[in-house]
């Protein structure tokens, strides 16, 4: 049975206060917070554990390199990859998306191919890809969210060209929960021999990720955002894709041998890290990643969405309220602005007045933001720990707003 009550004792930071109130953590979207045994890895690592990884045949260098070489089994198992070395070790989804955007579409897209974005993607799968319509005039074609915040996949299948090199998706809006058929979308394009990248980093989150059945080419997840430490993530890479890829960063480790006119290669994975790696943070990342499976990735899909049918009742009960998006399949993201009110910081920074932390702004995503007409919004995101008794609280200390503000 999923007993939230326990599983918050789980989490140190849980039981303080702020400003003079408990901590009603909403802004899991951002960053979530770390159990106790994530925090307990990384002491442990450091305290009694620590070498670099790869480079000694000393004991510490032996034992640190066995257990950062174990996260990728147990990111495998969490993505259901069918090989370990489908996983490469990144510092987050941003380095996963540039370096596929540099490694592996660079030098295969010419001047009047194409991509397709959705239009609620965050900046971490535009830049990237701007970056080669700037450098090479490779041509970003976008595909709409309907007046839900749903994206059809048929859309996205329609869009598809002779043109078109690459699909690059979220599997769920940071900003509206919204979750995206990429499965349809993936069997689709697969058809068509046009890969698809999928960014993960929030939808591994809060479900169950079987990449195999998804079938994509590309899968993106970010530690910091699953219960880990910041500056780890990882990055599947179906096998005969990364034999496709060209090295990223160059430096050691990703060689095999450097002489002065020659270089040669690792073998994948390692041809695409180099230098020493977040050795701490990634072990902190298996840790995490175990928590969450140990609590069962759909017990937490089922415990958030519970909280998601009761706030969505509550926030939609609030007729000054301005909800975007409501697509069906959205998760416990909730992104707002208030009838009259002020700024949506305005709001960030009254709630926060009652230890309640959401997140203002454009939240990385000012395409979304305009195909809205909103410059910013409030936004309230559940994590595993977070109780319909802090959706009460989120509704009073909204309300407090509309009177002020209104
Ligand atoms: N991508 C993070 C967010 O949505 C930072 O807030």
């Amino acid at each position: 049975m999923y007993d939230v009550t326990e599983i918050r004792k789980d989490f140190p930071i849980l039981s303080r206060e702020v400003n003079g109130k408990p901590l009603v953590y909403l802004d899991n979207g951002a960053s979530a917070q770390k159990p106790q045994v994530v925090i307990d890895a990384i002491t442990q690592a450091y305290s009694f554990e620590y070498a670099n990884v790869h480079r000694g045949l000393h004991y510490l260098s032996n034992l640190a390199t066995d257990k950062y070489e174990a996260v990728r089994g147990t990111v495998q198992k969490f993505l259901n990859a069918a090989h370990e070395d489908e996983i490469l070790f990144t510092s987050g989804t941003t380095e996963a998306l540039n370096m596929i955007s540099y490694a592996w579409a660079a030098p295969k897209l010419q001047a009047g191919d194409e991509i397709i974005l959705s239009v609620m993607e965050h900046h971490a799968n535009i830049v990237p890809w701007h970056f080669l319509r700037e450098r090479q005039g490779v041509v970003l074609k976008w595909v709409d969210t309907d007046v839900n915040g749903d994206l059809d996949p048929q859309a996205v299948i329609d869009a598809i060209g002779p043109k078109t090199k690459i699909i690059a998706i979220t599997h769920m809006s940071n900003v509206l929960g919204t979750v995206v058929d990429v499965k349809s979308i993936c069997t689709a394009a697969r058809a068509r021999g046009v890969p698809v990248v999928v960014d993960g980093s929030q939808s591994s989150v809060h479900m169950p990720v079987d990449v195999q059945d998804i079938g994509c080419d590309f899968f993106a997840i970010t530690g910091h955002k699953l219960y880990g430490p910041t500056a780890s993530g990882a990055l599947y890479v179906r096998r005969d894709r990364m034999a496709e890829m060209r090295p990223f960063m160059g430096g050691g480790d990703m060689i095999r041998e450097v002489s002065r006119d020659v270089i040669t290669y690792n073998d994948p994975p390692h041809k695409f890290e180099s230098g020493t790696p977040g050795i701490v943070q990634m072990i902190g990342m298996g840790v995490a990643l175990n928590y969450m499976m140990g609590l069962g990735m759909g017990n937490i899909a089922t415990h958030e969405h519970i909280l998601r049918d009761y706030a969505q009742t509550k926030l939609s009960g609030l007729n000054w309220l301005n909800i975007q998006g409501n697509s069906e399949t959205k998760g416990a993201i909730f992104s707002f602005t208030l009838d009259g009110a002020g700024h949506p910081h305005d709001i960030s920074t009254v709630v926060d007045q009652r230890g309640i932390a959401v997140r203002a702004g454009h939240h990385c995503a000012q395409p979304l933001m305009q195909h809205l007409g909103v410059t910013a919004t409030c936004r309230a995101s559940f994590g595993l720990y977070n109780t319909t008794e802090e959706v009460d609280k989120l509704v009073d200390a909204l309300e407090l707003c509309h009177d002020l503000f209104a």
